[in-house]
């Protein structure tokens, strides 16, 4: 089994470039197989679940190839399938988007129902009744998902979950049928913004993404024939962020808008950390022996405090003194982790969707399990600070979503190495 093996104790330091988000990136690939045209997408991170992403859609009849640069030149008229069932969609959540791709160029899809972390149930009821709204028939039997539509026609929808995939699957499918659809109580995070962004320069018509109230009016076609760049990663930013306050470091993250970084800075700062925000750019310093303040947490859809920042930041009130307390609204299950951060001697109590983190705790290496995704970069995190040898086993989780971890961990001074199992 592959693993990291890392030797805690390095104070972190330098300046990090981020990749695009991961997240942002599966929205708008899958709004790209949309299009009746090519297209080019920049920042495209390389890390598996992209990948990933990119076969489903070749195995569908889209010409993707990655340049030098790291970009996309995508080709979707060539698409002849509507039939997302591929082995390969389970592995990843983002795969769901297909269906609303799917349903807008083809009025009809079939796929696997997604896979992704497991942190709890992961139902898609809102996004079935995002196309419900909009005409199509939905059918769930062996596993798969079938939705058609003899005619899709714009809608109001009120989504009862604030969701952020049914809110871009729903996004995604309207920006193709006729009339306007209007999505009301409508997740607000950046990567929302982002797919709207894309598909207003590939020709669509969609208002008010980064808003609860979206209107979509759809259009025919949607020629592309245009470049786009997708945003930086909020989430491995703000990892990075959180690895200078664990190695009570000196980090500057760049290529990152810093706006989307609010929810963690104004944590941090809380803590007691200094922040220097620029354009495009954080500068997270700690002097090496300071002594982080308890705080208290609750994740939110944005712009609350993200939930795929909670692990990473549980580990950092770890090492803060006095009572720390973290509580989980998104997720049902998502604590799994904490099992892990105590075998490396961290004091923290789960009752139901709050940790409470007893702080100051030394961490100390252990051997211990990525569950996943985020909660094997908190490890990581809980690591850098922990005296000794810490192994991490299940990487794969890990590398699902951060590009190159572990030289971008070195470059700042991280003594980390990966090893094959
Ligand atoms: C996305 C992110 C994930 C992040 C999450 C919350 C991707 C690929 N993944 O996941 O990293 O943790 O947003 O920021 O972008 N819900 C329902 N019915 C639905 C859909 C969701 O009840 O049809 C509930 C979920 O159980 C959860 C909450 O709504 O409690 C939020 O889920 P959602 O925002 O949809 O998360 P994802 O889009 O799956």
């Amino acid at each position: 089994m592959t693993s990291y093996i890392i030797r805690g104790g390095n104070r972190l330091s330098g300046e990090i470039m981020i990749s695009g988000s991961k997240n942002a990136s599966l929205g708008v690939l899958s709004a790209a197989m949309l299009l009746d045209g090519p297209c080019k997408i920049e920042n495209i991170p390389d890390i598996a679940d992209l990948n990933v992403m990119i076969e489903i859609c070749k195995g569908l009849g889209a010409q993707i190839k990655r340049e030098t640069d790291g970009s996309l030149m995508i080709d979707p008229r060539m698409i002849n399938s509507w039939e997302a069932t591929q082995d390969k969609v389970r592995h990843i959540r983002g795969s769901y988007y297909l269906i609303g791709a799917l349903l807008g160029r083809f009025r009809k899809a079939v796929m696997f129902m997604p896979g992704g972390c497991n942190f709890g149930t992961r139902p898609i009821d809102q996004h079935m009744k995002g196309f419900e709204a909009l005409g199509a028939r939905v059918l769930i039997e062996y596993g798969k998902i079938f939705v058609e539509a003899d005619e899709l026609k714009g809608n109001h929808i009120f989504l009862d979950v604030v969701s952020v995939g049914a809110t871009i699957n729903i996004m995604i499918a309207a920006a193709k049928a006729d009339g306007v659809t209007v999505i009301e109580n409508a997740a607000r995070e950046p990567h929302i913004v982002d797919v709207a962004n894309f598909l207003n320069t590939m020709g669509a018509n969609i208002r008010g993404a980064g808003t609860d109230v979206i209107r979509i009016t759809g259009t025919p076609r949607l020629e592309g024939n245009a470049t786009y760049s997708i945003i930086p990663d909020q989430i491995e930013a703000g990892t990075y962020m959180i690895a200078a306050g664990v190695t009570r470091g000196d980090i500057t993250v760049r290529n990152i808008i810093p706006k989307h970084m609010e929810p963690l800075t104004a944590k941090m700062e809380e803590m007691g950390v200094a922040t220097e925000v620029g354009d495009d750019w954080i500068r997270v310093r700690l002097e090496p022996d300071q002594v982080l303040q308890a705080a208290s947490f609750k994740t939110m859809p944005y712009p609350g405090f993200p939930t795929d920042l909670q692990p990473q930041t549980t580990a950092l009130l770890c090492t803060a003194e006095g009572n720390s307390r973290m509580v989980e609204n998104v997720w049902e299950n998502r604590f799994q982790y904490i099992d892990d951060l105590k075998m490396m001697g961290a004091d923290i109590m789960v009752a139901g969707h709050t940790a409470l983190i007893s702080g100051g705790h030394p961490l100390t290496g252990a051997k211990v399990t990525a569950r996943d995704l985020r909660a094997g970069a908190a490890l990581v995190l809980a690591g850098l600070n922990a005296d000794g040898e810490t192994e991490v086993t299940d990487i794969n989780k890990i590398e699902r979503g951060y590009e190159d971890f572990v030289n971008k961990l070195r470059q700042l001074g991280a003594d980390i190495t990966r090893i094959e199992g």
